[in-house]
């Protein structure tokens, strides 16, 4: 028996997106999708791993649709950057991108500030202002730092979102506003709901499509691809040309990086300043910190640092390494399994097998 296709009403402008899911068969994106658009309105956006084309993907999965957008991550991860990628990859790209610093607004000003209001609605109100919802209209409003939004206003941005409509102050009539909402925090958000500093529905309103971007320490496979952009561009920009030796770039692409990206284009950035005009630079010339968890905690770089008694086999030297390693990592990290795994390059897991086949327990 062959289904029918299910038949829905032509006209109806709710539907468009629905009649176009059930008319078009369903589109791959195109292979080289992560480097299209993205790359010609935002050079500066560099998608050099699995996790970056996987948010490039949703992103693009998404670029005509209008669902809210939440993007989380820990500082310095590039969720502004996504943000601006969501918008300039979407149907609204010619249309205003408004950025909304939600810590900067305080509670008493935020109708006005986000919603407008008319001349003399209140002291101080000189002129009319149309508010940021509505310089938006047609485009996307990002609001940063999501989870610093004040309770007491955060009912208001929910009814917003709801409606889609905005009461000026001092007007009478709510004005429809066309506006995509995107929306970034580097907190948990689900901990502020638990603690009641954050609403329930709000959230839900605002993800509606939540896309996590990962600490660049879980995602090594960007960093050699960042390296080389920030170095490109701080050299054009110094009108220098020095090179990284080997043991800098190893150092670089070795560091944990807590501030992310941003920790990393500094780094890039300050090496090409303080470098000569074709020097090779040597990895002394790294940050204190970079250097001190080479000399402390590098899992690659420690093994040069321990010591072999002669005459083993060669499957006992490997185990007296591992378990010197192993013990080191344990002892800098009190005992911490998932912070000594991590400096290792280990799973928590393989750890733990390890510490079980080299008999390392009891001291634990
Ligand atoms: N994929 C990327 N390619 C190139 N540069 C990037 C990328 N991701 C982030 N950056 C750069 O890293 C820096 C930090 O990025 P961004 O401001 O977007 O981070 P953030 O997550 O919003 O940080 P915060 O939570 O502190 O506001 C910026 O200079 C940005 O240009
Ligand atoms: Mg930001």
């Amino acid at each position: 028996m062959k289904l029918k296709q299910p038949q829905l009403p032509r006209k109806c402008r709710e539907c468009t997106v629905i009649h176009e899911i059930f008319q078009k068969p369903p589109e791959a994106p195109p292979q080289e999708f992560k480097e299209m658009r993205a790359s010609e309105l935002m050079p500066e956006l560099v998608v050099g791993g699995r996790s970056m084309r996987r948010v490039m993907e949703t992103i693009w999965r998404i670029r005509r649709s209008n669902v809210p957008v939440l993007i989380t991550g820990e500082t310095g991860t590039g969720k502004e950057l996504v943000a601006r990628a969501l918008h300039f990859e979407s149907q609204r790209w010619k249309n205003p991108l408004i950025p909304v610093n939600t810590h900067a607004i305080t509670p008493s000003l935020f109708e006005s500030t986000l919603f407008g209001h008319r001349k003399g609605s209140f002291t101080g109100a000189h002129r009319d202002s149309e508010g940021l919802a509505r310089a938006a209209d047609g485009g996307t409003l990002f609001f940063d730092e999501i989870g610093d939004l004040q309770t007491s206003v955060q009912a208001k941005l929910l009814r917003f979102l709801q409606e889609g409509e905005i009461l000026p102050v001092g007007e009478t009539k709510p004005v429809r506003v066309d506006v995509r909402m995107v929306a970034a925090t580097n907190r948990r958000i689900e901990k502020e709901i638990e603690a009641g500093q954050f609403r329930m529905d709000l959230f839900y309103r605002l993800a509606g499509i939540q896309i996590e971007m990962l600490p660049l320490r879980e995602r090594r496979d960007e960093i050699p691809g960042l390296i080389d952009h920030f170095w490109r561009i701080s050299c054009a920009k110094e009108m220098k040309a020095p090179r990284l030796s080997g043991r800098a770039r190893k150092l670089l692409l070795s560091y944990d990086y807590p501030g992310n990206i941003r920790e990393l284009a500094n780094e890039v950035r300050r090496l090409v300043a303080l470098a000569s005009a074709r020097e090779r630079v040597p990895a002394e010339s790294l940050s204190p910190r970079l250097l001190d968890q080479a000399n402390g905690h590098g899992p690659n770089l420690a093994a040069g640092s321990f010591k072999v008694p002669k005459g083993l086999k060669h499957y006992e030297a490997v185990n007296e390494l591992e378990r010197q390693m192993i013990r080191s990592a344990l002892d800098r990290r009190s005992n911490n399994l998932t912070r000594a795994a991590r400096d290792l390059g280990l799973t928590r897991k393989g750890l733990r097998s390890k510490i079980r086949r080299l008999s390392l327990e009891p001291s634990l």
